[in-house]
């Protein structure tokens, strides 16, 4: 793609100038943006760059694992790898407000990025994937109220609090256009495909109070979810499949036994860039083979249903 081409040798060139002789730190989320920000001011910069993964305990099943290889064995980007799954699930206990957990995940990322960022030491520069849907989107309407539907998406005041200037190489860019970037920097083609995930992570596909118990049974039928959805062919039609595991219990038979367990909602979408999305239309034998799946395998769950909510009026997530 010779746009890509053009933007990669232009996007260097700048990273060059504008960083210098000085460090620079770069969060890794597991996601697209921050993945290919990495790689591309690696390219510019070389080991001038030190990549932070906070791993916060609400990642899916092997995320953190398939994220730390990627970076350490395979492109050879130093990364520091901070397990704090005990510190967010501790500071989430009981929590059951979408807001409040989104700002308590924020916080507690934050206090453990600077630590990190500390331990590294001596970056003149904080890198984020930030793209142009970001930018529209923390800018507030002239004469409005200014109105927060969900509290911001990506690590906002972390540049202020740690007195860092910005590097942002993806601002002008769209999702589609950091995939082909993504390519044209050779990172592996399912990587570059994956759906977004939000930085909340699996807190926000709980709605409730968030357990390791419930972490573990989510984990579970979101993988056999996304194992049919590969299998079937669908995954890059896509723009983001999930499941939601609900606080209600229903009950059920299994055997001669009666059951009383959670609901599980299946979520997916279709959409340019996440403003609005439409529920995506599976055949019916799909969603059939899913259900009887999380259902026969996932200990916990008695119930399935599909999501027909498009949005507007719905959000993509549930929370
Ligand atoms: P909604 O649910 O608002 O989501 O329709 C639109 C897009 O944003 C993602 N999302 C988030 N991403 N932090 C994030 O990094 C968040 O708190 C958050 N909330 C929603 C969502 O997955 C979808 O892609």
């Amino acid at each position: 793609d010779w746009t890509m081409a053009a933007f990669r040798e232009a996007a260097i060139a700048r990273i060059r100038e504008q960083v210098g002789k000085e460090r620079v730190i770069c969060g890794l989320s597991g996601g697209v943006d921050s993945s290919v920000a990495a790689v591309l001011i690696h390219e510019a910069i070389g080991d001038q760059l030190t990549c932070i993964f906070v791993d916060t305990g609400l990642m899916r099943a092997g995320e953190s694992e398939e994220v730390v290889s990627l970076f350490r064995n395979h492109y050879n980007i130093p990364l520091v790898h901070r397990n704090a799954a005990d510190l967010f699930l501790g500071k989430l206990a009981g929590v059951t407000d979408p807001e409040t957990k989104r700002k308590i995940i924020g916080a507690t990322f934050i206090d453990v990025f600077d630590e990190e960022a500390h331990k590294v030491g001596g970056a003149g520069f904080l890198a984020q994937g930030t793209l142009y849907p970001d930018v529209i989107e923390s800018v507030s309407f002239t004469g409005g109220p200014s109105v927060t539907i969900k509290s911001h998406h990506n690590v906002g005041g972390l540049p202020e609090r740690m007195k860092l200037k910005l590097v942002e190489p993806l601002r002008e860019l769209f999702k589609d256009e950091v995939r082909a970037l993504g390519r044209e920097l050779g990172l592996p083609e399912s990587f570059v495909k994956r759906h977004p995930f939000p930085g909340p992570g699996l807190a926000i596909r709980i709605p409730g109070d968030i357990t390791p118990e419930k972490l573990e049974i989510l984990r579970k039928a979101d993988t056999i979810y996304l194992e049919e959805i590969r299998n079937a062919g669908l995954y890059d039609a896509i723009w983001q499949a999930f499941a939601v595991l609900l606080p209600v219990r229903t009950v059920g038979v299994m055997g001669d036994g009666r059951t009383y367990d959670h609901v599980l909602a299946l979520r997916a979408v279709t959409s340019t860039d996440g403003m609005t999305a439409d529920w995506y239309h599976f055949p019916h034998e799909f969603l059939a083979r899913v259900s009887n799946r999380i259902v026969n395998e996932v200990r916990g769950v008695n119930r399935v249903v599909y999501d027909i909510t498009s949005k507007p009026p719905g959000t993509i997530e549930w929370e």
